[in-house]
């Protein structure tokens, strides 16, 4: 089975971009791939979280994955910073990479024009932990969105320049992992393009009927469409998109038809996405807060992903001390 791996930095709830753009395809991959997935906590460092609500937003993370339905059983599921084998594996990258590669990455150079004050090292090298989450289990395949390619460029260029430096095979290539045309982009509500945490456009898995609805309600559209059969403008194209997403096939259809023959009531179909939506969203929310509440189950599944990553980790660590000549005494 070709191994596949995510991670996600706690920060914050899970929208429904997370959800019907990468979730739902983690969920189905369990059955078919060896899955790692971790909460990246080392990598929430670099902002410096306060110590007093850090453990909350790894558990909310965890709790929301759960509720989503990634299996401890299936899946490792993990917390990065209970593997202290990619911390090791961390300081061995490290040795590969050049300053001037980090300081020329994307993400990195927009940290800094956003954050000057805070231009810490472990911002700099920031894709080297990646790498070694990703290299620790020499994953194949990683599902990453356009903001982390370079990311994965770089992961596989530390894996190759480690094989050349030390003659060996230890660490295969990741590619991107491509869930090809489940891959849905799931617009926002105010018309600005996709769903985002940073867009603040966002409707939350933990999130009531009342606020869905209030922000449903609120969504732009425009004066309506005056010729039957005209296309779509981005902001009602949207909705539409949404509707596929949680509505049944009929009522999707009708919306259709309305639109066709320019009888739509955009309030009309609000209404009913929203309903669709918090129907979606309610069983799901009903989850995370039966899982929060049940701290002995959480215990048991943060050990058992741990001890599944650390095997694994473990076997790689020691190809890796191997072949940079670290020897037994
Ligand atoms: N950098 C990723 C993000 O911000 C999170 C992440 C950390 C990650 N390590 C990873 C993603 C390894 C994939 C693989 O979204």
């Amino acid at each position: 089975m070709d191994i596949v791996l995510s991670g996600i930095r706690p920060t914050g709830h899970l929208h429904l971009g997370n959800y019907f753009g990468a979730l739902k395809n983690f969920v189905k991959i369990q059955d078919t791939h060896k899955c790692f997935f971790f909460i990246a906590d080392l990598h929430s460092l670099t902002t410096h979280p306060h110590p007093e609500d850090f453990h909350n937003s790894v558990k909310t993370i965890l709790c929301e994955y759960l509720a989503a339905g990634l299996s401890p059983e299936k899946s490792a599921l993990y917390i990065q910073s209970d593997v202290p084998e990619i911390s090791e594996l961390f300081v061995l990258l490290n040795m590969l990479a050049y300053k001037g590669e980090m300081e020329r990455t994307a993400a990195f150079k927009d940290k800094v024009r956003k954050n000057p004050e805070n231009v810490n090292t472990g911002l700099l090298t920031y894709p080297v932990l990646m790498a070694s989450d990703i290299l620790i289990h020499r994953a194949k395949y990683v599902p990453v969105g356009k903001d982390q390619e370079q990311h994965l460029e770089i992961a596989r260029l530390l894996a190759r320049r480690f094989n050349n430096m030390y003659g060996c095979e230890v660490f295969p290539e990741p590619q991107a992992f491509n869930f090809g045309s489940d891959l849905l982009k799931v617009p926002g509500l105010d018309g600005s393009g996709k769903m985002g945490k940073s867009e603040g456009n966002g409707i939350y898995l933990y999130e009531d009927d009342k606020s869905i609805t209030k922000k449903v309600m609120r969504a732009v559209t425009d004066s309506g469409p005056t010729e039957p059969d005209s296309p779509k403008p981005e902001v009602i194209e949207n909705l539409f998109t949404l509707m596929r997403l949680v509505s049944e096939p009929s009522t999707i259809q009708y919306f259709e038809d309305k639109w066709n023959d320019c009888s739509i009531r955009y309030g009309d179909l609000k209404k009913q996405l929203a309903a669709d939506i918090c129907a979606t969203v309610a069983p799901i929310r009903e989850r995370i807060d039966a899982i929060a509440a049940d701290e002995k189950y959480l215990g048991e599944v943060v050990a058992l992903g741990r001890d599944k990553a650390r095997e694994s980790a473990a076997a790689t660590l020691a190809l890796a001390r191997e072949a940079v000549g670290f020897r037994k005494f």
